[in-house]
């Protein structure tokens, strides 16, 4: 996984609860914590940090990464404003997710795994989204599109109609615009 994202939960979890927090969870799972935004580190670091966070912090895994996700739509935008810029409604943004943006990340580094994000369905104020990733990372997606929802100023609800947590081949996130 990039190291932005490894920096983007340090910043998290520094921002809420100090930066000795931080540290001392990295010291817990022996991870120096150093990260390029750029590189590839092993998802092992990333799942050991997440469950010292869950433990330490007494929050189930799915509501950490939900926060999380919201957490890292700011910091991704951030990196690539480009994106959201480009797409006038959160919706058309929606649609662009895998078929423009984890592309263009792709062709910029093909060791990068970005999650394959397909539209199954879409309706003026809904989107269905397929999500496939050995990682199983859809509660970061949900996060993710929490926050980019904010971004636009649309209040959405996001939840699964399957998921591959309940032993579904792939995960498919149903997003409903209200208002
Ligand atoms: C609501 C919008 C988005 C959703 C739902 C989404 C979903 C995800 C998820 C769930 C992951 C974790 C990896 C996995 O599941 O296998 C991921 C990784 C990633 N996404 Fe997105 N993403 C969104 C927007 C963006 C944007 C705006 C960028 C800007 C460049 C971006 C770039 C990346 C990158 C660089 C990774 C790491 C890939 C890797 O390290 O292998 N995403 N995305």
């Amino acid at each position: 996984m990039k190291g932005a994202v490894f920096i983007a939960l340090g910043d998290m979890v520094s921002e809420a609860h100090g930066l000795n927090t931080w540290l001392s969870l990295l010291d817990e799972v022996c991870d120096d914590g150093v990260y390029t935004a750029t590189m590839n580190y092993d998802d092992e670091r990333l799942y050991r940090l997440v469950e010292a966070i869950c433990s330490r912090l007494k929050v189930d895994a799915s509501d950490a990464l939900k926060s999380f996700g919201e957490y890292l739509f700011a910091a991704l935008h951030k990196s690539a404003p480009i994106f959201a810029d480009s797409k006038t409604t959160f919706l058309d943004f929606v649609e662009s997710i895998g078929s423009v943006i984890h592309i263009e990340v792709y062709k910029l580094d093909e060791k990068a795994r970005p999650p394959k994000i397909t539209v199954l369905e879409r309706t003026e104020n809904s989107a269905d989204l397929r999500y496939e990733s050995d990682r199983k990372l859809c509660y970061l997606a949900e996060g993710l599109l929490k926050g980019a929802a904010g971004h636009y100023g649309v209040e959405v609800s996001v939840s699964q109609t399957q998921c591959m947590h309940e032993g579904a081949d792939s995960c498919v996130l149903r997003i409903t615009q209200n208002g």
